[in-house]
């Protein structure tokens, strides 16, 4: 099952993106700088019938919770096959989930 990590996924456009990939076979990690707004979201996605689908804990202006977010990715998948940066933040921190 191909993976895929979205920032921001909580709610709005990362939400129905998360929804529409776990929805077509897609593992979802749903990003969320909030735990609890990701739990609560992936809630939502579960009484869907979606089950393909976790909460990452990501905030991307924050480096210390890139860095756990790419450890905890680590610690479950050897690759993520897409990353969909929707949190609308300019700057290159994201990519560092991979450089660091
Ligand atoms: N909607 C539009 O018409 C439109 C048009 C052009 C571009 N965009 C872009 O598309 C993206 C999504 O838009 P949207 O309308 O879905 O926005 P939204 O409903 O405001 O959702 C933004 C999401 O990003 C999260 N977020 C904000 N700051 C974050 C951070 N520092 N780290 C991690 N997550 C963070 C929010 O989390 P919280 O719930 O914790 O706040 C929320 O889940 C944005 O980049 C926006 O600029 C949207």
């Amino acid at each position: 099952m191909k993976t895929v990590l979205i920032t921001g996924a909580n709610k709005g456009i990362g939400f129905e993106v998360a929804r529409q990939l776990a929805e077509l076979g897609f593992f979802v990690y749903l990003g969320s700088r909030d735990k609890e707004r990701g739990t609560a979201s992936i809630l939502k996605l579960n009484n869907l019938g979606l089950s393909n689908v976790a909460s990452l804990v990501i905030d991307v202006t924050d480096t210390n919770s890139i860095q756990r977010a790419r450890l905890e990715l680590e610690s479950k998948i050897t690759a993520l096959d897409i990353l969909i940066n929707n949190a609308g933040i300019s700057g290159d921190l994201p990519t560092r989930l991979f450089y660091l």
